[in-house]
């Protein structure tokens, strides 16, 4: 059967876990050629793994997204196996923290940490990605915001600054390259089960309880949830969409 995604090349940060490994595979069953980036090589390479299981083609990139030379290494990479770059989900990201600080507690260290990779990252993978899009012709970019890209939440803050700092760098990039044929989206996920929230559950009692709840639909998602969302905005099934922070959370952001 044709794929949405016959003959692409798609890129992945954050590739080896969660979110960024089911995009990979959703990636994969659409017939897209996949670079799986992440600076976690056991888990990336478990991921190109299940996906050659599956049929498809694959290659492991290491790469820090909060490193310049690394994103420009990525994308090079990505080219000469390849030799196109499509799609790109830019997607890695870490958490606030374990630990809950409220804004005048929060640790400078911690704030740069988060910023660095969650917003500065998605600015560095575009930078080295559009480029390569432009002489191409065009592409699609999705990156990861959440729904604290378009609400607050307590207790990580800088979570929330990144999250909506992709949110709006995704607008403003989409403004930019509309008439070049990139289009750029992002995706807001509820919270999802992936290792990032299992190991906050892991260490707050009752956190699990109380999130589940605070989505209408009851539960938490899965990532095979946001990758389907990944898969269609990077497709041109939605061509006409573009600039678009797109919440993929059961409901938590229409309350
Ligand atoms: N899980 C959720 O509930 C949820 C909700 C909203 C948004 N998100 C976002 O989704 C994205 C993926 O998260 P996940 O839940 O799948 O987490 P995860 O921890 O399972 O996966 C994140 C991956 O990113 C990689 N990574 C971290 N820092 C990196 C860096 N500097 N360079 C390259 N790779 C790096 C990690 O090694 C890991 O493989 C993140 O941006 C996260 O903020 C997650």
């Amino acid at each position: 059967m044709a794929g949405t995604l016959d003959g692409k090349t798609a890129l992945v940060t954050g590739g080896g876990s969660g979110i960024g490994r089911s995009a990979s595979l959703a990636y994969a069953r659409e017939g897209a050629r996949v670079v799986v980036a992440d600076v976690n090589v056991e888990g990336g390479e478990e991921t190109v793994l299940r996906i050659k299981e599956a049929g498809g083609d694959a290659i492991l990139v290491h790469a820090d997204v909060s490193k310049a030379e690394d994103t420009l290494a990525m994308v090079a990479q990505a080219v000469e196996a390849f030799g196109s770059l499509d799609c790109a989900f830019n997607n890695a990201g870490i958490s606030g923290g374990r630990d809950r600080h409220l804004t005048a507690d929060y640790l400078e260290e911690d704030w740069d940490r988060v910023i660095d990779i969650n917003l500065k990252g998605v600015w560095l993978c575009m930078k080295a990605e559009i480029p390569q899009m432009l002489k191409q012709g065009g592409g699609a970019i999705v990156n990861t915001a959440s729904i604290a890209g378009l609400v607050g939440l307590s207790g990580t803050v800088a979570y929330v600054a990144a999250k909506h700092g992709v949110a709006g760098i995704t607008k403003a990039t989409a403004m930019e390259y509309a008439k070049s044929g990139i289009r750029v989206n992002a995706v807001c996920p509820g919270y999802i089960q992936t290792p990032m929230v299992q190991s906050l559950f892991a260490v707050r009692e009752g956190f699990e309880e109380q999130v589940s709840s605070r989505h209408p639909v009851g539960r938490l998602g899965e990532p095979s949830e946001i990758a389907e969302a990944v898969v269609w905005l990077s497709s041109d099934a939605a061509s006409f969409v573009t600039g678009h922070n797109m919440p993929v959370d059961g409901g938590y952001v229409a309350q």
